[in-house]
């Protein structure tokens, strides 16, 4: 019989008393994708996959699909669907064209390096995850407005209707969403507007009910009518400025209106794996996913995987995760006000060089890695960055959505509010607002409050950067085809969820769903520790012991939301996540 799982909460935020264990449950999974023949919307809520497919049907493309997503699920998905936060989006064309949006958070003009810390020196640790002083310039909403401008079709007063009628008419609460709520009580009624909409002053929610949401619903109206510079500039900014000033925040009024999303070159790399050509299209800072996944891969690259039974397999994948992420500690921040070696980290012959530090019997000691010195091929090794620590958190949310159109548009898009519920304040707006500043190094040396990060140097608060993410929206292509769309919530593990999905599908060949149902792993440097999720056998975790391994098991890793395409037929398969009530909608 399997063992029950206790651990206080699971990778995204789910209670363990809340389920058995993964075995007994995942005997429930769907063993097969959804299969559409046109187009495919994947998302953590069926109402949220429900809008995207309702834009499609209305001759909207795959961007304005995911723009309707995102505004439905900043109803629906209050934890990490969110106007109040910040992500990343994916594009891939049907002709070719690739795009990378960034609307990541930034920090407000009047931020300090050391905001966080007490006049006796300790870090504030409950300061930069809860309540106003938390809060980064949010930028979804410019975000999504730019990825409509530039690849949609349709205006934004008709890709929001969803959002709008799911706001004003209300939504039935499903029981994932009571749950999450009942388990948020403590620190969202310490905030008058969040209690009493989102514990419904104090009754708390029930399956079934109806949440409305009539502030949401007429901030979403005015951003419909009045564009983005509604957000930034016009009431609803007032408004957030009017709550900050009241609260202890720092954004004013200057931080929204400067607040700009980015368009950046999106990271790429080729493999050949099953006599197919692949090429990953994946995410470049500030996310560190991207260099993370493509280090990694150019590691793997000769090095035959089997399956997740194969422990041999398991240990190759490990070690690798283990030196990406000491690189990562190391290296990655804002690229806008830092030197990211982004050619050195992603380049085939290093990936060679710390593939070659692997010992392939025993586990190395994370005590003996340290950040490596990246170079591009045939160039000088430049010196390591300071070493630092990153550990694993628990419990927060974010929330990950892949989007194929009719034509082979492509949206892969992971939008965050950071912690489930942000900074848990509701601005009298009637949004949740994001605990993004606690992506940054708070305190040199010292962990971050959510994930235990302790982070480079280059990732210190300063007014107007982005803060370090490991959101890692990806896209593969096979032969040059559209081939796989993917990404995930879950902090650091949003890397291993993300790469173990692309490795399932890419070099093991699994089908669609088989992608995302497999049991996943993630190593992350420090804490010298494999995770593993609760279904892997006894006999695995016994032989990575004996390999030197320690494990560690837990509940979740990742909530990744995946579309694959069938080679023969061009079908579109909707792999969501059935960890946590994932759902892919097609026709
Ligand atoms: O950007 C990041 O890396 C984090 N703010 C993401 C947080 C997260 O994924 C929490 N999820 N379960």
């Amino acid at each position: 019989m399997a063992a029950f799982f206790l651990t206080a909460r699971d990778s995204c935020g789910q209670a363990a008393a809340e389920y058995r264990t993964r075995s007994e449950a995942a005997k429930q999974w769907p063993r097969q994708a959804v299969r559409g023949a046109k187009a495919m919307v994947a998302t953590d809520e069926e109402v949220g996959s429900k809008a995207g497919v309702e834009i499609l049907q209305r001759g909207g493309n795959a961007v304005d699909a995911a723009v309707a997503v995102a505004f439905a699920l900043a109803v629906v998905e209050p934890a990490a669907g969110n106007i109040g936060g910040g992500g990343f989006m994916l594009v891939r064309l049907a002709d070719g064209r690739t795009s990378f949006l960034d609307y990541r958070e930034v920090a407000p003009g009047a931020a300090t390096r050391d905001m966080y810390i007490k006049p006796d020196g300790k870090l504030d640790k409950e300061a930069s995850v809860i309540g106003y002083k938390s809060v980064a310039v949010p930028g979804t909403v410019a975000g999504l407005e730019l990825a409509l401008k530039t690849y949609g079709t349709m205006k934004l007063a008709e890709v929001m209707e969803p959002a709008i009628r799911l706001a004003e008419n209300g939504f039935a609460v499903s029981e994932k969403l009571a749950g999450e709520l009942q388990r948020e009580k403590n620190t969202l009624e310490r905030f008058p507007i969040s209690r009493r909409i989102f514990l419904n002053d104090g009754k708390m929610w029930k399956a079934e009910e109806t949440l409305k949401q009539p502030e949401l619903a007429a901030t979403l109206k005015r951003i419909a009518r009045n564009g983005a510079e509604e957000f930034y500039s016009g009431e609803t900014a007032r408004m957030v400025v009017a709550d900050v000033a009241k609260s202890g925040g720092l954004i004013t009024l200057e931080d929204l209106a400067a607040y700009k999303p980015k368009v950046r070159e999106v990271l790429r790399a080729k493999y050949e794996s099953g006599a197919h050509e692949w090429e990953v299209l994946t995410s470049p800072p500030p996310s560190s996913g991207g260099v993370a996944i493509i280090e990694a891969l150019n590691m793997l690259k000769d090095v035959p995987l089997k399956s997740w039974d194969d422990v041999e397999s398991v240990h190759m994948v490990a070690e690798t995760m283990r030196r990406v992420f000491a690189d990562r500690a190391a290296y990655l921040a804002d690229p806008d006000y830092s030197n990211v070696p982004v050619a050195g980290l992603t380049a085939s012959c290093y990936a060679k060089e710390l593939a070659g530090t692997i010992d392939v019997q025993r586990a190395t000691s994370s005590k003996e890695v340290h950040a490596g010195k990246p170079h591009a091929c045939g160039a000088v090794a430049a010196g390591a960055g300071p070493s630092t620590l990153v550990s694993l958190g628990e419990g927060p949310h974010t929330t990950h959505f892949s989007v194929v159109d009719a034509a082979g548009n492509a949206v892969a898009s992971t939008y965050t509010l950071n912690d489930s519920y942000g900074s848990h304040v509701t601005s009298t707006a009637g949004f949740l607002l994001n605990d993004e500043m606690d992506d940054f190094t708070t305190q040199p040396g010292v962990p971050n409050a959510l994930f235990g990060l302790v982070q480079s140097d280059a990732n210190a608060i300063a007014p107007g950067h982005r803060p370090l993410s490991s959101m890692t929206p990806t896209i593969l292509l096979r032969d040059g085809k559209l081939s796989f769309v993917t990404g995930s919530p879950g902090g650091p593990t949003i890397i291993s969820a993300t790469l173990l999905s692309v490795i399932n599908w890419m070099r093991l060949g699994m089908d669609a769903q088989a992608a995302i149902n497999a049991p996943r792993f993630h190593h992350q440097w420090l804490p010298d520790q494999i995770f593993m999720e609760d279904d892997f056998p006894e006999s695995t975790q016994k032989a990575l012991e004996a390999r030197g391994f320690t494990v560690k098991r837990r509940g979740h890793i990742g909530l990744v939301n995946a579309i694959g395409i069938d080679a023969k037929t061009g079908e579109r398969l909707g792999a969501a996540d059935p960890r946590d009530k994932g759902s892919a909608v097609g026709y």
